[in-house]
């Protein structure tokens, strides 16, 4: 019995010592623990080139079935141009990963209006035009993210001195402009690459409308026109309202339908709605079913648009624990499972991760979450395995 300890803690130190090789700069995912995958191998590790060294880190496991290959609707990530366009070993298995196993993206950041909307009447549409070309290049829809967001203004736009009216004439022209730029994007076959746009996003705060400069300036209904703005830009693209904590907080969310259903009952066009899907391993409970469910009874697309699971949000762990580590996989196949069951295949537009690996997520924090899929070696964690397990349609309860 001590051999066996021994040799369990050499493979640990061994472990260990491989993954200081990384380019990383964050700590690693974990610590060491007993529940050591017998059948795994280091073959995905791209900093570790030493075939006798055996399996891996805590809580990683080796994937044999890629995300794309078991949903029947797009699986999607995150991306931004400059990670598209570096060569570095971390982006190039960063490029690998999304080729493989995701076949839509969404810009991080880089199609906000804070990024595009550089001046009065004046874009900047460079760094979206080439996610776009890496899509068609590679074979992914873009998801568009986000027309108009109270956390991503311009400067110029914030201290605009115009009137509302001015100012309104600027958020159409944007809008107007953005969407028709990137409805040109076509495949080889004619269909549009940006598939889509998240129109607004977070209109509500609770259950009562946010006020923020665009309330302010244009009013309560800027939210309707921008929908009207859109669709006169494009007649064909898929029209999101996305927002956070829809499964979750019930106020929100009926805020939100009963939103939905003022449009479809006044004519303001809108396709779907985006479930942002930031939980925790913990929460939501029976109402992420419950949500799911709700909203697909719009009848409109459903996209759960930015899923993370975190695993720390009490701020009591230091490293991701066993415990954690199963009951985020848990969640991860929650909500792969209600989501393949419960939306019908007419209405699923898609699935979409928030990040890779769990030191590029916003959660991150120096460290102190790992609510992702991906280790910071790139290697699958077991969040992976209850995701694909989810998406199987095998029920996590
Ligand atoms: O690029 C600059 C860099 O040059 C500068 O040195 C650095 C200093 O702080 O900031 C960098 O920009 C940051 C950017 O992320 C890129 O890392 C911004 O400060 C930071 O605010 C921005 O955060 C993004 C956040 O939205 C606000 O736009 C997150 O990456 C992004 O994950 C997050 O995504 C949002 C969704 O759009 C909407 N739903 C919620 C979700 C999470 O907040």
């Amino acid at each position: 019995m001590k051999t066996v300890k021994i040799v369990i803690l050499m493979i640990l130190l061994v472990v260990a010592g491989c993954s200081s090789g990384s380019d990383d700069t964050g700590p690693q995912v974990g610590g060491p623990s007993d529940d050591i995958d017998p059948g795994g191998s280091d073959d995905d590790n791209p900093d570790n080139d030493d075939d006798d060294v055996p399996v891996v880190g805590p809580f990683v496991y080796d994937a044999t079935e890629d995300l794309k290959n078991v949903a029947s609707f797009p699986i999607g990530n995150i991306v931004s141009a400059s990670k598209l366009a570096s060569t570095s070993t971390a982006n190039t298995t960063f490029k690998q990963i999304l080729n493989t196993e995701y076949n839509s993206i969404t810009a991080e950041n880089d199609m906000k209006m804070a990024n595009m909307f550089t001046g009065p009447d004046t874009y900047d549409f460079s760094d979206g035009d080439a996610i776009v070309a890496y899509a068609k290049e590679n074979g992914h829809r873009v998801h568009g993210h986000a027309l108009i967001w109270h956390q991503s203004i311009p400067n110029w736009l914030n201290n605009f001195t115009g009137t509302d009216e001015e100012f309104e004439a600027q958020v159409e022209g944007y809008v107007k402009a953005t969407v028709a730029h990137f409805a040109e994007a076509e495949d080889d076959d004619g269909n549009p690459i940006v598939a889509s746009w998240d129109v607004v996003n977070e209109y509500f705060d609770g259950s009562s409308v946010r006020s923020s400069l665009f309330t302010q300036r244009i009013g309560n209904d800027f939210h309707e026109k921008a929908f009207q703005w859109a669709r006169e830009a494009d007649p064909d693209v898929k029209l999101f309202y996305n927002d956070y904590n829809i499964a979750g907080q019930v106020d929100k969310r009926n805020a939100i339908i009963s939103m939905v259903n003022n449009f479809i009952t006044n004519s303001i066009p809108i396709d779907g709605i985006g479930m942002q899907m930031h939980l925790n391993h913990d929460w939501p409970s029976s109402d992420l079913p419950t949500s799911i469910q709700a909203i697909s009874d719009t009848g409109l697309l459903v996209h759960i648009s930015e899923l993370d699971v975190k695993v720390n949000y009490g701020d009591d762990i230091t490293e991701l624990t066993e415990e954690r580590a199963a009951a985020q996989e848990f969640q991860y196949q929650r909500a792969g499972y209600y989501y393949s069951t419960i939306v019908p295949p007419a209405q699923q537009f898609g699935l979409t991760l928030w990040g890779f690996r769990d030191q590029d997520s916003w959660l991150y924090d120096g460290g102190s979450d790992w609510p992702l899929l991906y280790d910071n070696d790139f290697n699958t964690k077991i969040s992976h395995r209850g995701l694909v397990a989810g998406l199987n349609e095998e029920n996590p309860e």
